[in-house]
């Protein structure tokens, strides 16, 4: 299998944490025979430095000559201070996924054994949990018209969806409840938006194609406060974009870090995977920094870009190994935590030991993760 990766390491721990993902697929590569050539692209305040442009005309290129992206993060303290900045590095983020259109975000949460003392929720609230958050990602108000007055200092921002924009990205949702436990969750404000009760009318036209599929509705204030009361009611949970941005972050904590939640983003061709957590600037370059959301990330690639799902599930038994046996950075570490390479070379290290020895052979780190 021969395949390019564009690479979009992006700011802060961007970097960082791209580099173990690589590594880790260069393992795999190794293991399996893979011809993978990886291409490095410029996004977000790296971009702004070098091009002044947050997603220059090469990257969008790059991306669209790849068969698959592996992006790291977006954001630079310099441009949050400064509201007045007519240049961002997460408009380069936006334009990236409307030109490319990567309409649906895919956020699996599952708890990884050994990190329940880690969930600021209570145990048996957070055991068993796993569900997938399908985001829409290039619709609703982060796209909608704009403006700020500066003479009377008003502001608008709007939130607008057509028919077309919800549909595919509910079929995308349905899809995957359908391969699992049949259920999704629509999360909107029906109860004050148009905008919402124009999703609802149109998940239940889409739902009708999918029989099996129970379908929930839930107002997005209360849906915030089921997510902690009883998260293993969800099975998939579709909403619009902005609900999605907030909803996933509050997701994320309850796996027990921000570090550990991988993402793809899929629409019209190719795909892109980024751990869901933000660019962490404050961490850059001291190597502390989480790099098992970016290698989850990369495993999800191999799934559903690459269809190599055997792949995707040693590095998944890997990383479960890494947290079992305690190798771990600082934000999910119960004591002796290792650095961002150090825990990436562990997962890259266990997989060659694995490929050595047996598929099926448990190794004694393994065991405190099964
Ligand atoms: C995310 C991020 C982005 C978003 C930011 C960086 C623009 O928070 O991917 O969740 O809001 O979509
Ligand atoms: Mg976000």
């Amino acid at each position: 299998m021969k395949k390019t990766i564009a690479v979009l390491p992006g700011d802060g721990i961007g970097p960082e944490i791209t580099d173990q993902a690589i590594n880790v697929l260069k393992t795999i590569s190794n293991m399996y025979s893979f011809d993978f050539t990886f291409e490095y692209g410029l996004i977000g305040a790296a971009a702004i430095d070098k091009t002044g442009d947050p997603y220059p005309a090469e990257t969008h290129d790059l991306c669209k000559r790849a068969d698959a992206i592996l992006f790291g993060a977006i954001g630079d303290p310099k441009y949050d201070n400064d509201p007045k900045a007519k240049v961002r590095p997460e408009q380069g983020l936006l334009k990236m996924r409307k030109e490319l259109g990567l309409y649906a975000n895919i956020r699996p949460l599952k708890l990884i054994p050994g990190l329940e003392s880690k969930s600021p929720l209570k145990r048996e609230i957070i055991k068993d949990v796993d569900f997938v958050v399908v985001r829409e990602l290039t619709g609703g108000i982060y796209f909608g018209k704009r403006g700020l007055n500066e003479t009377d200092f008003s502001a608008f921002d709007t939130c607008t969806y057509n028919a077309k924009e919800i549909e595919r990205v509910s079929i995308v949702a349905y899809e995957i409840a359908n391969k699992r436990n049949r259920k999704v969750s629509l999360v909107d404000k029906a109860n004050v938006l148009d905008t919402s009760r124009l999703w609802r009318q149109i998940v239940k036209n889409v739902a009708k194609n999918y029989p099996n599929v129970q379908t929930d509705y839930l107002f997005v204030d209360n849906a915030a406060m089921q997510l902690i009361l009883n998260p293993r009611q969800f099975d998939v949970i579709l909403t619009e974009n902005m609900f999605g941005d907030i909803l996933t972050d509050e997701a994320s904590v309850l796996a027990g870090s921000l570090g550990l939640l991988p993402s793809a983003s899929v629409g019209d061709s190719v795909s892109l995977y980024e751990p869901i957590h933000g660019s962490f600037p404050q961490a850059a370059g001291k190597n502390i920094a989480n790099p098992i959301a970016t290698i989850l990330s990369a495993a999800m690639m191999l799934e559903m870009s690459f269809n190599t799902p055997d792949a995707a599930n040693l590095i998944r038994r890997a990383v479960n190994s890494a947290i079992g046996s305690g190798k771990r950075t600082p934000d999910i570490a119960t004591s002796n935590p290792m650095g961002t390479k150090e825990v990436g070379a562990w997962i890259c290290d266990h997989l060659e030991r694995i490929s050595e020895y047996s598929n099926y052979y448990l190794f004694e780190e393994e065991k405190a993760a099964w």
